[in-house]
């Protein structure tokens, strides 16, 4: 079964438009005001007829588009009204706009056919956003403007801390968006939570704490980046709430790094329970949380966990970046530093590299304040959505019986498949065979750790940078791999 196969008012109600079709829409948006309508009407079309917008998904209602496009709401309503004339989309029974079943979706473009992967047929490995959402023609714009506006002085050396401007920027953005406290005083623009992750290492080996304990299954980057301050990582299992406080205290560790709004890779949210515990455990050993934020923008069936530095941002460092929500190459990031680590990672950003880039810097507090960025999380969050969506169907149609977590955040999911596909020595050959590129969560783990044979072989499945059709023919060619 295929969702293209769906009746529509079965779909979720908030039914996106594809990160595909928004290529096609934006250009179209910024056409001369005397053709933009006909433009509009003609790229939402393409976008049906080339199958980016597939049969049954339910369009944006004509305010949120024609907000997230900067066009008028009439044109919006127009191209609707001219399009469901036309067959190519259709009006639900209540309110709402639904693409058609009747028109046949033409070859998939060679964008979607492009693996990540040399050699690859369908590439799942997690970490990498949808690359070609980022916003060219908005960036540009904030560019010129920047470029236009910056004064003279603003182009020497920079505070080491970054732009008052931007700080100020990050300062609003982070108390609205993930409830932080953040004072721009102790805000530093950084190059990426990898940068933070060093310079809070270094922070620590000068306070007398050389060990850190990090989340097993974690983030493979880790050990590398407190490595180069001279700092041991320590790996500290999971349990169903979050980190296992008991065995933190076991290790003996004075700083731990965790990713408590969604949990890299397993995607559990930490409990309120685990993050109180987490904090006491913290203030008992006058210890420090770094909270790597790296995807907590991207919720999808649940409010927004609040960071859990707003708790208490004396003992959580705050660490986040536009990796996954505009792109990794940017290389900018913020950190929010407990007031007794801030001179030794200011002094270190210092040493390091005398400073973030401050054209980059002013460019993204432009892009900030003009509400651009949130418009970009807007569109990342529809897309992601979407494919989420088509994922977590695609596995019930191909694989039944696998068990899927980690869903309502992030950009990759966990799916255990059930144990009569083999054990998973036997599943990641044949998926390697077959051309389809994925890892199991044991790869995650900082100690050798065995598949667990209770739950089958458990994948980890980065969807954000596919398709939808991409994402399901991905999951096809992996059951047909997998035999079972
Ligand atoms: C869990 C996690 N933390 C941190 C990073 C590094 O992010 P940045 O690009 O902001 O340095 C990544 C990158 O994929 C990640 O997955």
């Amino acid at each position: 079964m295929t969702s293209s196969g769906t009746n529509p008012e079965q779909r979720p109600p908030a039914g996106p438009v594809g990160s595909a079709a928004w290529e096609l829409l934006l250009p179209a948006a910024s056409a001369p005001a005397r053709t933009r309508g006909r433009s509009l009407q003609a790229a939402l079309r393409e976008a049906v007829r080339s199958g980016r917008l597939v049969p049954g998904t339910r369009l944006p209602s004509s305010r949120d588009l024609a907000a997230d496009l900067g066009v008028s709401r009439g044109l919006v309503t127009e191209a609707y009204e001219q399009l469901t004339a036309e067959g190519y989309l259709r009006s639900g029974r209540g309110a709402g706009t639904w693409v058609g079943g009747a028109v046949r979706a033409a070859r998939p473009s060679a964008r979607d056919l492009a693996p990540r992967t040399p050699g690859s047929r369908a590439d799942f490995v997690a970490g990498t956003p949808d690359l070609s959402l980022f916003p060219r023609a908005a960036w540009a714009g904030a560019h010129r403007g920047v470029l236009a506006e910056l004064p003279h002085q603003d182009l020497g050396y920079p505070d080491p801390r970054g732009l008052p401007r931007l700080r100020a920027a990050l300062a609003e953005l982070l108390t609205r968006r993930r409830g932080v406290v953040a004072d721009p005083e102790r805000i530093v623009v950084v190059s990426g939570v990898a940068q933070a992750t060093t310079l809070l290492g270094f922070a620590l080996h000068a306070r007398g704490v050389p060990r850190v304990g990090v989340e097993s299954p974690g983030s493979p980057q880790h050990d590398a980046l407190y490595a180069a301050a001279g700092v041991t990582t320590v790996p500290v299992p999971l349990d169903e709430d979050g980190i296992s406080v008991g065995r933190l205290r076991d290790a003996g560790v004075r700083a731990v790094v965790a990713t408590p709004s969604h949990q890299f890779p397993t995607g559990i949210a930490y409990s309120a329970r685990r993050r109180a515990e987490l904090l006491d455990w913290a203030r008992s050993v006058d210890g420090f949380v770094l909270e790597d934020d790296y995807d907590g923008d991207f919720r999808y069936d649940r409010a927004p966990v609040g960071a859990l530095q707003g708790l208490d941002p004396d003992r959580v460092a705050y660490a986040g970046s536009v990796s996954k929500s505009l792109a990794p190459g940017l290389r900018l990031g913020w950190l929010l530093v407990p007031q007794s680590l801030a001179e030794e990672v200011v002094e270190r950003k210092r040493t390091m590299d005398l400073g973030h880039p401050t054209i980059d810097q002013a460019l993204f507090a432009r892009f900030v304040e003009r509400g651009d960025y949130d418009r970009q999380l807007r569109r990342c969050q529809r897309a992601y959505r979407e494919r989420r969506d088509a994922l977590v169907s695609a596995l019930d149609a191909y694989l039944p019986g696998t068990q899927v977590s980690g869903i309502a955040a992030g950009l990759h999911v966990i799916a255990a498949l059930p144990h009569r596909y083999g054990p998973q020595d036997t599943v990641l050959a044949r998926l390697g065979a077959a051309g389809v590129t994925v890892r199991p969560l044991t790869d995650y783990a900082h100690v050798c750790a065995e598949p667990d044979e209770e739950s089958g072989v458990r994948l980890v499945l980065g969807y954000a940078h596919l398709s939808p059709a991409r994402i399901r023919e991905g999951v096809r060619l992996m059951a047909e791999a997998a035999g079972g």
